[in-house]
Formats: structure tokens, C-alpha cells, sequence
């Protein structure tokens, strides 16, 4: 699972420079509404006029992946919005980190193409660039997730209007704290036939600025809500295909509509905060993030309890579902390829989590063929020991079959005698198992021959009367 560089990663890189890839910026975000949860975009994030505002639906080869709403003057995104399931590209187009990521041309210039590109080194007066990352302690951080869809939608979330600057540890733990919940929380909102919409933003800008440019924030926050769409038209999104690798097994259900949140508080590091979305729009002090989903007072602080101890009992089988990903054949990280880029600050597979992955995976690998042959060599033993309690009951009965009960018509047995008869059968049948087991293994080959020849009688019997 080590990054690697080789001829492949080369040719990707040549392929992204020849390439534009996806976004365009709009009036309005009616050109990709169905990101939004009944395609009305979240309210009140708009209202301050001090703010330099642009709108990019988010385009790359072909598709429009996600929505975000970027400033301009800060050179970060105020949220992306996002849908699960919608991971929309070719069949066999595995999801990429490129190389350097993308920007958006038309953020600076309007005439130049609508799709993302990484060839075009001359803008960023009003936008993020990947030289602003460089030598800096901190990273790109994803507001739509890297890892939640696949193919080319992943890819397209390697963007800088889809990045904030993180440190590490803020960028690992956030991962951890809240964007592999969220997964599984979507996850199980799709297996119950909804849809999950998200939100994620920044907020709190500090005083710290990259290279003078770009704004770190105080705060990053997630919205997300599971609901059936009202709208099925003009939605690409739901006839994505799903991705059963993605899928995953699911120990937990839930089954109604449902809205949560989370907020972290980048500088002091502490752990996520678990909220309703009622609450994060009161803290940020802007209206309805989603259009209607459950921000109706009491009913959404009683789903989000629901939704705690669904989290809980998620937390509680993550130990396992990670080792049961780690010997997957086939995980989704394992699609990405890097290409070459020393500055590459989102190396996905070298946070720590990663690292200790790949420890896991290292001590895994070699017990694999262990962990398969498990089953059988249990079976095989379980079998054994089968037969021998089999043989073991049969000598009881067999012994008092023997012993107790061949009475002679109205003569009873001196019992004792009879238990001794049959105590001592049961310690000759100890010794005798293994030779009992040939016994009853020839005597089931016999029958089984018996049964097959009886058959075969039965069915000429049945042919010469017929
Ligand atoms: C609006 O912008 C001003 C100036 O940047 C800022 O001080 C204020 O907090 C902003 N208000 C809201 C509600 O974001
Ligand atoms: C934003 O502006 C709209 C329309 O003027 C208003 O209804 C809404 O209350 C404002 N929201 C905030 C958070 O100020």
C-alpha cells in the first residue's frame, strides 16, 4: 500500500497535463441544483455583502460532481455540498490524487474553460494555488471528502476551492473523528433506500493566511441529511451506480429520515462536537443549511439521539470492520494512484492512520492463509470430535442394549451388576474411540453401499412392473 511512482503514475500525470479536468462558475447553482437537498442551496451563507462570493459547480470530464460556494478574498471555500451515493466517470476510471491538484480557471477568468484544470499556472489572484501550500506546515484539507465516492467523482475533490489549510494532526483527526462516520452514517442511509445530502464547510477564519493568501480557519463543520428525494428529475446522482466495495457490510440499520452535524475546532484540537444541524446554523449564524430535514425543534433533538447511539454502536465494531477491511482484497484506497508530487500534501496513505494500517496489513499478510484454512481445519476437528462423542453414545447404548437390557422375560438384573457391566465398558470405550471411529466410518460406508444397492433394486423392482 506504498505509494508508488512508476510508469503508471508517470503516464497518469502526463494524461492530467494534457487533460483540463472539471468546474464552472455560475450566477446561480441552478445548473447543478440537485447537490442540495431539495435543490434549494443553503440559506443566509450569502447575506454578508462584505464577503467576495463565487459559485462553482464543480465540473470535471464531463460531470458535475459536487457544488461549492468559494470566497474569494479569503481563498477558501465558505462549503461544498455534496451527495452519497454519486461517484459518476467511466467503469474502469479508479479514483486519483492528481498531480498538482486542481484549481478552477474561471474564478479568474471567465472566457477560460468550465472544467477543473492543473496546466494553467498564471491565475490565482482570487483563488488558492498549489504553490501557496508549499513548504508550509499545513495541508489541503478535503471539505468533500476524498474517500467518499469513487472513480471520477474522488478525483474531482482533489480541488483547492475544495480545500482548506489543516495541519496534519487537524486533517487525521477529522478524518477519524468525522469523515469516517459520516461514511458509515451514509452508508446505512442508503441502505435504507434514502439518500444522504452534505454540507461541509469552514468557518471562524483566523489571522493566519499562507503565503499572505490563503485564510486558515478557525473551524470546519459537516451538515449532512437522509432523506428521500421529491424531486427524481435532473438528478444524476440517483442513477449513479453504487459501488458494493463501497457499500460494505452493515451491522446496524436505521430507518427513517434523518439530519445530524459536527463541528471541530481546528486550533485547540479537540474532538469533534456532535450536534444537530439547527444548532451548527446557529452557530454560524445563517439560516437553514438543508431545505426541510429535520430541523423541526423536537423531533430533530430526538432523531439525533437516535443517531448517537447509532454512532455508538458503530465505534463499538470498528475494531473489527477494519481488520475485516484490511483483508479485503480490494480496498478503495488501494485504487489510488499517485503521481509524482513531492509536494503532495494530502498523502492519503501516510497520515498515521495509514501508517498503522499498513502495520496492521503487515502483520495480517502472512496469516492470511492461516485465517482460510481456519474453517477447515475447525470443521475437520469439530467432525472428529463428533464422531467420537457419536461412538462414545453408541457404546452406552450399545452396552446397555448388551447388559441391561437382554432380560430374560421376568428376571430384573441385579442393578449393580449392571452398572459395573456398563462402567466398564465405558473405560474400554475410551481407549477404543479412534477404533470405534474406523467402526463406524466402515459401518456408514456399508450402509451407504446398502442404501445404494437397495436403490438400485427398488428402481429395476419399479421398472419391471412398469
Ligand atoms: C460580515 O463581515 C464582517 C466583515 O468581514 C464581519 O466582521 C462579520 O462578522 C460578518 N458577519 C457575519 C454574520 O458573518
Ligand atoms: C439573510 O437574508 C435573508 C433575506 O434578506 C433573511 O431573510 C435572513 O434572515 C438573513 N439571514 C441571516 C442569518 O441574517
Amino acid at each position: 500500500m506504498k505509494l508508488t511512482r512508476g510508469p503508471a503514475g508517470l503516464l497518469c500525470l502526463l494524461l492530467f497535463h494534457l487533460r483540463a479536468a472539471g468546474g464552472k462558475v455560475v450566477e446561480d447553482f441552478q445548473e447543478c441544483g440537485w447537490f442540495f437537498q431539495g435543490k434549494v442551496p443553503p440559506q443566509g451563507f450569502e447575506n454578508n455583502s462584505s464577503d467576495k462570493l463565487a459559485r462553482i459547480c464543480q465540473k470535471h470530464k464531463d460531470h458535475y460532481h459536487f457544488a461549492t460556494l468559494y470566497r474569494t478574498d479569503l481563498r477558501i471555500p465558505v462549503y461544498s455540498a455534496y451527495r452519497y451515493p454519486c461517484s459518476l466517470g467511466q467503469e474502469d476510471e479508479a479514483a486519483q490524487i492528481p498531480s498538482p491538484w486542481f484549481h478552477e480557471p474561471q474564478i479568474d477568468d471567465l472566457s477560460l474553460p468550465e472544467e477543473m484544470a492543473n496546466n494553467i499556472d498564471s491565475h490565482g489572484e482570487l483563488q488558492a494555488l498549489n504553490s501557496d501550500y508549499e513548504g508550509e506546515e499545513y495541508q489541503r484539507g478535503h471539505m468533500y471528502p476524498f474517500s467518499l465516492n469513487n472513480k471520477a467523482s474522488a478525483t474531482s475533490s482533489c480541488t483547492l476551492t475544495n480545500a482548506v489549510p489543516m495541519t496534519q494532526g487537524a486533517n487525521v483527526n477529522w478524518h477519524h473523528e468525522v469523515e469516517a462516520m459520516v461514511a458509515k452514517l451514509a452508508r446505512t442511509c442508503h441502505k435504507s433506500g434514502r439518500l444522504m445530502y452534505l454540507v461541509t464547510g469552514s468557518a471562524n477564519p483566523t489571522e493566519k493566511k499562507l503565503k499572505g493568501r490563503v485564510s486558515v480557519p478557525g473551524s470546519v463543520w459537516t451538515a449532512l441529511c437522509c432523506a428521500t428525494p421529491q424531486d427524481q428529475d435532473n438528478d444524476p446522482c440517483q442513477s449513479s451506480p453504487v459501488n458494493e466495495e463501497l457499500e460494505g457490510e452493515h451491522e446496524v440499520t436505521y430507518d427513517k429520515d434523518f439530519s445530524y452535524a459536527f463541528m471541530k475546532d481546528l486550533e485547540s484540537e479537540a474532538k469533534a462536537e456532535h450536534l444537530t444541524v439547527s444548532e451548527v446554523q446557529r452557530r454560524l449564524g445563517v439560516d437553514n443549511i438543508f431545505n426541510s430535514c429535520g430541523t423541526d425543534g423536537q423531533d430533530e433533538g430526538e432523531i439525533s439521539k437516535e443517531i448517537e447511539e447509532l454512532i455508538n454502536k458503530m465505534k463499538m465494531n470498528i475494531d473489527v470492520q477494519e481488520i475485516k477491511e484490511d483483508i479485503a482484497p480490494q480496498m478503495p484506497s488501494e485504487d489510488i494512484v499517485a503521481t509524482a508530487d513531492d509536494d503532495l500534501v494530502m498523502k492519503q496513505n501516510e497520515t498515521p492512520l495509514e501508517q498503522s494500517r499498513e502495520e496492521m496489513n503487515e502483520a495480517i499478510s502472512p496469516s492470511i492463509i492461516n485465517i482460510l484454512l481456519a474453517p477447515f481445519e475447525m470443521f475437520a476437528n469439530a467432525t472428529m470430535t463428533l464422531a467420537h462423542l457419536i461412538a462414545a453414545v453408541l457404546r452406552v447404548f450399545q452396552v446397555l442394549a448388551v447388559t441391561c437390557l437382554r432380560i430374560p422375560f421376568g428376571i430384573i438384573y441385579n442393578s449393580a451388576s449392571c452398572l459395573a457391566i456398563m462402567a466398564e465398558y465405558l473405560f474400554v470405550t475410551v481407549f477404543s474411540v479412534p477404533q470405534d471411529l474406523l467402526g463406524i466410518m466402515l459401518s456408514i460406508a456399508s450402509d451407504t453401499a446398502n442404501a445404494i444397492s437397495c436403490v438400485g433394486r427398488l428402481f429395476k423392482y419399479l421398472v419391471r412392473i412398469l
